[in-house]
């Protein structure tokens, strides 16, 4: 999952394309690089490492081009170095090409093109499609492109350049995102709208299967078979700060610190205080379709998938209806039974998640109703699904998600609430669990507050290379979303766990270098999670407990406790991410590591 921009106007090219990349760094950056129209020929610059290696390594130079493509890389094919990194070339150097995604008969299309004399320089799948272009360029980059795209399978973004066409260029996608960003005078193609909010937000989303020729002044857009397409434009609500860090040392953490608000806008107008129940405007279905609903399957990835065990629980408990959770990654592959009255639930961040979206598809080739539930307004999952929610979270930056999670979190409260209320649950129910929701906005603001005595904790705890994350019931998802934020980010290992499930394997690994993170606030389990504390302190573990304001008891069990709220039990899964969003933060602060754009990772995860 990479980020690629193309500019063409008036405008010097090459700080508008860096510009563009820097703000789709969070896609991939272990590699960039430009290709810039120049004085009659193609100039290519690449580099392995962040965006700022390149623009050091093209420190002094004032380049007069009006049109460019660059790429900011997550490898697939290649390791990440000068020669893998994008653009791509043919053997002319006179078409360059930029890609995201992944060509999967690239092994074959190379031993064709090789037995045809062409050379190939890099290990990348991409190098297959400037070749092809070049094969079949005679004047036209628009139907050059067009026939070498007959010939891939697989999933691409792309944008090409061609020194005998400069001012045009040519984009297209199948499988990948891609953007047109409409300017006056000027037009942008990139991945994402952040690259590009800076200078319009009028944008064109291409669907799969279509390539769009822009010029400063005009672009068009037809589908592979050369079928004329009317663009769809739209307008952009996200603004330039909200892209920005707003004086926060990372996107992380002023995410984090966003959550009062992102929750009160996921919430806003959408509480029916009236009816004690939800009011979901985007669902697209009729109240005897959502009447009729008898089974739900939920599939996602990543935090994604842990919101959606969330969902399992709530909506089991309050509405009865029976829920499944999938991998999205494993689901579209298995032939899942699907029937008329099986509702399908998608949840995406980036709603360009490839397997979320497979599955997605899937889930619909199977006759299923899919709604999404996405943050990225015109993302594909949010389009072709059939209806869904947006979690109106805004811009999410930091790699490893948080305010997300709690959105999605605050939806499907909503979503379980408008079911529960069509079926067995009481005005007075409806109306308690509403006002809970309402209050959680004030509730997330306390735990903030504990940040720095949640930092002096970590500073505690920086060095210990083990963690074990337990919770029992609905706090064992949040167990799993607190393990996953720590190893994302601190790459330090660790594994949520149902915390009675703790004594039929993971206790063999508890000793006093293994911190023991107990999700133990007083709901109904609580004792239940007291025996399993006391199971830890036996083997002389460490417990980091988080526990409810006013609980004594627990201080003389655990060696740490960060004290939350007393809230219902319907809202403590959004409260009770909140302090390991920030334990995460502060580990991987303290030792060092980058935690807007953790190593190997990626935030939108486009290939399979
Ligand atoms: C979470 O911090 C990660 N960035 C990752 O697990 C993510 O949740 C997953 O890739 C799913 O992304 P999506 O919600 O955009 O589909």
């Amino acid at each position: 999952m990479c980020g690629i921009v193309g500019y063409i106007g008036p405008r010097k090219a090459y700080p508008i394309l860096i510009e563009g990349l820097k703000r789709q760094e969070y896609r991939g950056y272990d590699s960039a690089g430009v290709a810039l129209i120049e004085n009659g020929e193609i100039v290519i610059q690449k580099s392995a490492g962040k965006i700022a290696a390149l623009e050091d390594s093209l420190e002094g130079h004032d380049f007069e081009a009006n049109s460019g493509i660059a790429h900011t890389r997550w490898a697939t094919h290649g390791e990440p170095n000068d020669i893998n990194a994008h653009p791509h070339t043919g053997m002319t150097g006179k078409i360059a090409v930029v890609h995201n995604g992944i060509i999967e008969n690239y092994r074959a299309l190379r031993e064709v093109l090789k037995r045809q004399g062409r050379i190939f320089r890099t290990e990348t799948d991409t190098e297959i499609i400037a070749h092809l272009i070049e094969e079949y360029y005679e004047g036209n980059l628009l139907q050059a492109v067009r026939r070498a795209l007959t010939q891939v399978e697989g999933t691409y973004g792309i944008a090409v350049i061609c020194i005998d066409d400069p001012d045009s260029m040519v984009a297209a996608r199948s499988g990948s995102p891609l953007v047109i960003g409409c300017g006056e005078g000027e037009n942008f193609v990139a991945s994402d709208v952040a690259a590009i909010i800076r200078h319009t937000n009028r944008v064109v989303y291409l669907e799969d299967g279509e390539l769009a020729e822009v010029s400063a002044s005009r672009f068009s857009i037809t589908t592979l078979d050369d079928v004329i397409v009317t663009p769809h434009l739209q307008e952009i609500s996200w603004s330039l700060d909200m892209i920005e860090k707003g004086g926060y040392d990372h996107f992380m953490l002023k995410e984090i610190f966003e959550q009062p608000e992102t929750l009160k806008n996921a919430m806003r107008g959408r509480l029916n205080f009236e009816e004690a129940t939800a009011r979901l405007n985007g669902l697209n279905l009729q109240f005897d379709e959502l009447h009729h609903i008898r089974r739900i399957i939920i599939t996602a990835c990543g935090t994604s998938w842990h919101a959606a065990l969330i969902g399992e629980y709530l909506i089991e408990e309050f509405a009865r209806i029976p829920v499944e959770v999938e991998y999205a990654s494993e689901f579209r592959y298995r032939s899942p039974i699907i029937d008329a009255d099986t509702l399908v639930l998608i949840i995406s961040q980036s709603g360009e998640t490839a397997d979320t979206l497979a599955a997605m598809r899937e889930a619909k080739r199977k006759g299923a109703t899919c709604l999404g539930i996405c943050n990225v307004v015109g993302s594909t999952i949010a389009r072709e699904s059939d209806g869904g929610v947006y979690i109106h979270a805004g811009p999410e930056i930091g790699v490893a998600s948080t305010k997300a999670f709690t959105s999605q979190m605050m939806v499907l409260s909503l979503i379980t609430i408008l079911l529960a209320r069509m079926r067995s649950m009481s005005y007075e129910k409806g109306e308690e669990l509403i006002k809970a929701l309402n209050g959680v906005p004030e509730q997330v603001k306390k735990v903030l507050s504990l940040n720095d005595e949640i930092r002096r904790l970590a500073e505690k705890y920086r060095d210990k290379n083990n963690f074990l994350y337990l919770g029992r019931g609905i706090n064992f998802p949040v167990a799993l979303e607190g393990a996953l934020k720590l190893k994302e980010i601190s790459y330090i290992h660790a594994e949520g766990y149902p915390a009675a499930e703790m004594k039929h394997g993971p206790i063999a690994l508890i000793d006093e270098n293994m911190p023991a993170v107990v999700l133990a606030p007083k709901d109904s389990v609580y004792s239940k999670i007291i025996s399993n504390m006391q199971e830890i302190k036996a083997r002389k573990g460490i417990i980091i407990a988080i526990a409810t304001e006013g609980d004594k008891e627990i201080a003389e069990l655990a060696d740490e406790v960060i004290y939350i709220p007393q809230v219902n039990d319907f809202i403590l899964p959004i409260v009770g991410i909140i302090p390991l969003q920030l334990l995460a933060y502060h580990m991987a602060v303290l030792r060092r590591c980058d935690v807007d754009q953790p190593r190997n990772l990626a935030k939108s995860v486009t290939v399979e």
